[in-house]
């Protein structure tokens, strides 16, 4: 199968494992939490795919921005004339961070699940999605009553043949498809999607939510379509997110909401013109600030760079793995055999305790922040033979292999 898988460099190289540092500064970094013993430990955030803490670059640059916020598009102020400026800004680094065509559509949302609602209004056709997703990349297809869910195979290989089989039984507009599960972490081959998609005359989404922070990811090279994803999981916890791909879908349709900004011209009698383009589906005032905050963050992960991104990730997460597998009570949870590549996402259960208990404790007892449940992907859960939901450790630049020890040690208290 390693024809339809991408293989980054740091899978294969050897490393060090000797441990890291964290990558780079979050805010909040050294916040302590009370204990069950009264004592205060050092908050250990191992819940970075709900929602990242935001980088001290980010932070630094909505100040400044926020002490020049005015407001945006109609002002003929300075201060107007600058927010709107790094409001307008904002749009086309994040064009460049995902590698958009110059004829994207790059429209700022509320968040991911925001942006899959959009478009699944814009959508002319049926959907295609696996029942791995998120409920924000599901819900919103089969509310149009054109959603057709396929069932992932225990490897990759197998769920391209599902798809493909799915695909050429009857057309479809678009195959809608996670790039990173938020279950497991396990990173999709987007390629090989893209043009299997293609190869059937269907456009492509994907759900970058869990991707952008941790690959790079280029929708003109790659063929790409459509990319959500949303600020909180990119370190920019500001109430925006994003929707970039073709244009003639989005212009096709009618605005997402109704009002002011979306409007070329409204006359009582003849009617509205509504524009083509972002101000279509962004009516009303814009989060201007969430969106430079975004901005902000890719410039900031694009400085890092995904190679060191990618080394420093695997590292923990090997560590993590190698510390979990060590744990007899201890049960990773996998949704494909074939595929190696996964960002800082662990989904666990350990034995005799509820999924709920075992968060509990690490918070309670060592002020370590995991998550439990079902992550929002009730189905997948429910197929893996964990209806009742698991545990999900999560990391990211802000991670140090102390924090992953000092979750390791907790996790062997509590089985021991
Ligand atoms: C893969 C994936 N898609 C979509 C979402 C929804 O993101 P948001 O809550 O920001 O809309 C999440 C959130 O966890 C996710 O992990």
């Amino acid at each position: 199968m390693t024809a339809v898988l991408d293989t980054p460099a740091y899978l294969t190289d050897s490393f060090a494992g000797a441990g890291v540092t964290a990558l780079a500064d979050v805010v909040g970094a050294e916040q302590t939490v009370p204990t069950v013993d009264g004592t205060a430990v050092r908050y250990a955030n191992f819940d970075y795919a709900a929602s990242a803490p935001a980088l001290s670059e980010v932070a630094a640059v909505f100040t400044e921005a926020l002490g020049q916020y005015a407001s945006v598009h109609r002002g003929a102020g300075h201060l107007s004339q600058v927010t709107t400026a790094r409001y307008e800004q904002a749009r086309e680094t994040v064009r460049s961070f995902v590698g958009g065509r110059a004829d994207d559509t790059v429209v700022f949302t509320r968040n991911t699940t925001d942006a899959i609602n959009l478009a699944a209004h814009a959508v002319p056709g049926d959907v295609v999605v696996l029942d791995i997703e998120h409920h924000a990349n599901l819900l919103p297809w089969q509310r149009t009553g054109r959603a057709r869910v396929v069932t992932a195979q225990p490897t990759f290989a197998d769920t391209l043949v599902a798809l493909e089989a799915e695909l050429s039984r009857t057309p479809a507009a678009l195959l809608a498809v996670t790039a990173a599960s938020n279950v497991t972490g396990e990173v999709l081959p987007i390629r090989a999607l893209t043009a299997l998609a293609h190869r059937h005359g269907a456009r492509i989404l994907i759900d970058g939510a869990q991707l952008v922070a941790h690959r790079p990811v280029s929708l003109a090279s790659y063929g790409v379509d459509y990319l959500v994803f949303s600020g909180h999981k990119v370190y920019a916890p500001f109430g925006a997110g994003v929707l970039i791909g073709r244009s003639d879908w989005l212009d096709d349709a009618a605005p997402y909401l109704a009002g002011g900004g979306a409007t070329a011209h409204v006359d009582l009698d003849a009617g509205t013109d509504w524009h083509t383009g972002a101000a279509r589906h962004e009516a009303g005032s814009p989060n201007v600030l969430g969106a430079v905050a975004i901005a902000a963050a890719a410039d900031t992960i694009k400085n890092l760079g995904f190679e060191l991104i990618g080394y420093h990730e695997r590292d923990l997460l090997t560590r993590l793995d190698e510390g979990l597998a060590a744990l007899d009570a201890v049960t990773p949870l996998q949704i494909f055999d074939d595929v190696d590549d996964r960002v800082g996402i662990a989904g666990f259960v350990v034995d005799g305790f509820a999924a709920r208990e075992v968060a509990e404790y690490l918070s309670n007892h060592h002020g370590i922040g995991v998550r439990d449940g079902k992550f929002c992907a009730h189905p997948l859960l429910t197929r893996l033979g964990y209806p009742e939901g698991a545990v999900r450790v999560s990391f990211g630049l802000g991670t140090s292999s102390e924090d992953v020890d000092r979750l390791l040690a907790a996790l062997a208290e509590l089985t021991a």
